[in-house]
């Protein structure tokens, strides 16, 4: 029996408990299947936690973050609290459990399954074989720096500022090479070094670091031209590293290589293997109670924490193998259907993924 790893829960809001629960389904057959032992802990987050506590990030949760392994995080946010100030706003209390956790990256994949090329607005030889995961760092860079206004003689004149120390940016690189030594061990540092010298200092750091990691294959692409191959030769790419500004820009490029949200899983790391597993889609309002929501951005999730959390490889293994079976096999929730009328439920997607695993 292996060691027990402690897992916290947040289901959050909307559609957040609907396919949080089919991701826990999978949890409890990767423990028949594979002999893993995990305890799972409940918390309040979000929406949910503003009606019943006033808080949308109360203390008890985070405790229970801190003291889990990983945590597994549906969505919040609804119509219900848009309204309300800041302090009791699900949205403030996502950049608040980040903070709190200390996650300084944040891990988009953009795998495309071959039978759903035809969702992307790419063509399908374009896109044949892509999987790749981008790493953006989360908490440096010109959204966190000094911001001002002042009086130029050419009118008012708005600054802000871009800074990243060699800390900074060596703990995200070396993430990012340790992840790629885990697929087909090529990175692709994003900067912008022909104008910028946080984009130097960045370079630097990452050539000093590849000397760490002699067995993965390093490219340097400047960021214009990184968006421009990101839609030539997608599969060329395995890891991309970049700061927290190109990131932004750049996972959302390569998400709509995929061609649905329901799709699409997340990762924040921070120090060590610890990190926050959510999908990148929200709460899904429209669609909420329903019992149609793709859970499958969510179970890729939990696939993600396996692997990089836990170095599961194996369980991770099966549920994205799983995955492509049930989708190979025409199964959809009507969020990737053609046929809206034969789309399956939540439920039923869960079950068919459960079915499909194999040690
Ligand atoms: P959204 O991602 O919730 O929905 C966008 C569209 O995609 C909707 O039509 C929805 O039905 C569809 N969709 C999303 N996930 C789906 C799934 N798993 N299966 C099938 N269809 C799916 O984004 P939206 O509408 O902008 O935001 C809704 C709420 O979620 C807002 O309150 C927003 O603040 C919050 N939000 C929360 C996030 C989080 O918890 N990390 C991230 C993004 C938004
Ligand atoms: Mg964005």
């Amino acid at each position: 029996m292996s060691e027990v790893k402690k897992i916290a829960v947040i289901s959050g809001d909307g559609i957040g408990p609907e396919v949080v629960a089919e991701a826990e389904k999978v949890l409890k057959r990767t423990e028949e299947l594979f002999g893993y032992s995990f305890e799972t802990e409940h918390a309040l987050f979000g929406g949910i936690a503003i009606d019943q506590l006033g808080t949308p990030l109360p203390q008890n949760t985070l405790d229970i973050c801190k003291k889990a392994d990983a945590v597994l995080l549906g969505a919040v946010g609804g119509p219900k609290w848009d309204n309300n100030p800041s302090d009791l706003r699900p949205e403030t209390g996502l950049l608040g459990i980040r903070k709190e956790l200390g996650l300084f990256s944040n891990l988009r994949p953009a795998v495309v399954f071959d039978c759903l090329k035809d969702a992307s607005t790419l063509k399908p030889e374009v896109l044949e074989g892509t999987d790749l995961m981008v790493v953006r760092e989360l908490t440096g860079g010109i959204y966190f720096g000094e911001k001002f206004r002042r009086q130029s003689p050419n009118g008012e004149e708005a600054v802000d500022t871009c800074s990243y120390n060699v800390m900074e940016v060596e703990r995200i690189v070396r993430q990012a090479f340790e992840i790629a030594q885990k697929r087909r061990k090529k990175l692709a540092s994003v900067d912008k070094a022909n104008v910028l010298e946080t984009s130097r200092l960045w370079r630097e750091v990452v050539n000093r670091v590849a000397a760490d990691y002699p067995d993965v294959e390093l490219e340097h692409v400047l960021v214009d031209n990184c968006a421009m191959q990101l839609l030539r030769r997608p599969s060329s790419f395995d890891v991309i590293v970049t700061e927290n500004m190109f990131g932004d820009i750049l996972s959302d490029e390569a998400a709509m290589l995929t061609g649905s949200i329901g799709m699409l899983s997340s990762a924040s790391m921070g120090e060590g293997s610890y990190g926050l597993f959510e999908p990148v889609h929200g709460s899904a309002p429209d669609i909420a109670g329903q019992g149609i929501a793709n859970p499958i951005a969510t179970i890729l999730s939990l696939a993600l924490m396996f692997r990089l959390t836990f170095n599961y490889a194996d369980a991770a293994d099966s549920i994205e193998a799983a995955v492509s079976e049930v989708l190979n096999a025409g199964h959809r929730t009507s969020d990737i259907a053609v046929d809206k009328s034969k789309a399956i439920s939540t439920s039923q997607m869960g079950d068919l993924i459960l079915a499909a695993m194999k040690k």
